[in-house]
């Protein structure tokens, strides 16, 4: 079959990677990409927003498969366009993204579902807000409904923050219509996990657990980044977690939209805090995580392109998911500065002296070529993988295999996977 694959960072080298390895896969393209794209595919450099002129590609090529892995696209309604000019999308349509594009929609549906997650109440005005907050207890925790590139979080420890964080929401708006309506919640404290499930509308397989790390520097401190590195699978989330996770929360969720007429065909991301071995959702995402696809994909045993076409054709039932014993670790190699202002056009050297290593592997994120060289063009600049029988080689190996990379002013965590080896070592 010939797949398209649409976004550029490292979540899409991970598919585009292992899609390029299954013997279901003649032809594979991936755009608009970045330095790695050349390696395992053809690019024809459309942007990711430009609809039309990725339904017009994926007509001209006779595309069997497109596989989305950003989320503005999908709550935009890409696969709403592509399926009603007879194309097959791997990602939910508008509706059911909506678990992710609003977080009153998935607040609400969580709600209904009984699927347990902070209290909360939601805002459409600043006053109403206001009030609210001298009502409850810190810390605070304000999110902007819509989509805001992963910032729209505030943690508040404070009244004052908190109402700082509703004016800059809805009276700056720093983002725009998304942070004009709020949803004001209580505070989970607890281990964060992910488990990524694939849902073909009816069957829902639940994957190996992984544990992002977004804190830029060690032991959790400094602001929050789109992850700075993960470990799969996730030693807090043990099989008994697992089990709470699939019957209290993909299964109820499922029913729900299936109640409400939404069906859902791709991939849920469930964001969990878990607490004493009690799974509670922090957010829905109506695709793969980012880095969790980099540490979860690389053990999967199964034919990738396979389950992503059975999930969209909603043929699912009596697909087997297959995973390599032992885990894998992913540290990624940040701009200096990242998560604030960086420099771009850094040379990076080594990555082919990790690719020759065995169960290792480089992703690609903020990367492209020029003059027949790799340089930084992004805040995220690698993936650095490495895979293991036990947590703690798998952690070894990503980090021998950071050393044999070098940049300008890069940086990165000395400490993924930190929590996973306290439980294993308990
Ligand atoms: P989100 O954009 O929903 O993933 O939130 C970003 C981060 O904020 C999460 O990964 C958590 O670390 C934190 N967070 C979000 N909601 C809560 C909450 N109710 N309690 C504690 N931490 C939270
Ligand atoms: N790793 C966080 C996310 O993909 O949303």
């Amino acid at each position: 079959m010939k797949i398209l694959v649409i976004g550029s960072g490292g979540r899409e080298h991970a598919l585009a990677y292992f899609l390029s390895r299954s013997s279901a896969v003649d032809r594979l393209y991936w755009t608009p990409g970045n330095a790695a794209t050349e390696q395992i595919a053809e690019n024809p450099g459309i942007p990711v927003d430009d609809f039309e002129v990725l339904l017009k590609f994926a007509k001209k090529e006779d595309i069997n498969l497109t596989v989305v892995g950003p989320e503005l696209p999908l709550v935009e309604g890409l696969t709403d366009y592509f399926e009603e000019n007879g194309l097959l999308v791997f990602g939910p349509k508008a509706e059911a993204a909506m678990i992710e594009g609003s977080k009153i929609f998935a607040k609400k549906l969580m709600e209904e579902a009984s699927i347990p997650t902070a209290k909360y109440e939601s805002f459409l005005n600043f006053e109403e807000a206001s009030r609210y907050i001298d009502k409850i207890d810190p810390p605070i925790v304000v999110k902007a409904d819509g989509l805001a590139a992963g910032k729209g979080v505030t943690i508040c420890y404070s009244r004052e923050e908190a109402k700082q964080t509703l004016h800059n929401y809805f009276i700056e708006k720093i983002f725009g219509e998304s942070g004009t309506r709020v949803v004001i919640e209580e505070y989970l404290s607890g281990e964060e996990a992910t488990v990524l499930a694939l849902c073909d509308g009816e069957v829902i397989l639940p994957m190996i657990s992984s544990q992002d790390h977004k804190p830029v520097f060690d032991n959790d401190k400094g602001p929050n980044t789109g992850g700075m590195g993960a470990i799969a699978p996730a030693p807090v989330v043990t099989d008994s977690v697992m089990m709470k996770v699939m019957d209290r929360i993909m299964y109820p969720l499922l029913n729900k939209l299936k109640t409400k007429g939404i069906t859902y065909r791709g991939v849920i991301y469930a964001g969990l805090m878990i607490a004493d071995g009690e799974p509670y959702v922090v957010e829905f995402n109506c695709r793969f995580g980012d880095p969790e696809a980099e540490v979860v994909l690389p053990l999967l045993k199964s034919d990738l392109a396979e389950l992503l076409l059975s999930t969209s054709l909603g043929e699912l039932s009596g697909a087997d998911l297959a995973w390599e014993d032992g885990y894998a670790c992913d540290v990624v190699i940040a701009s200096g500065g990242y998560p604030g202002k960086y420099e771009k056009g850094k040379v990076i050297e080594g990555i082919e002296k990790v690719e020759r290593n065995p169960d290792s592997y480089v992703f690609h994120a903020g990367t492209k070529k020029v003059d027949n060289k790799v340089v930084t063009s992004g805040g995220r600049v690698l993936n650095i993988v490495g895979k293991g029988k036990t947590l703690k080689e798998a952690i070894d190996k990503a980090y021998k295999n950071v050393s044999l990379v070098q940049f300008e002013n890069m940086h990165y965590r000395k400490d993924i996977g930190f929590r996973g080896l306290k439980h294993l070592n308990n």
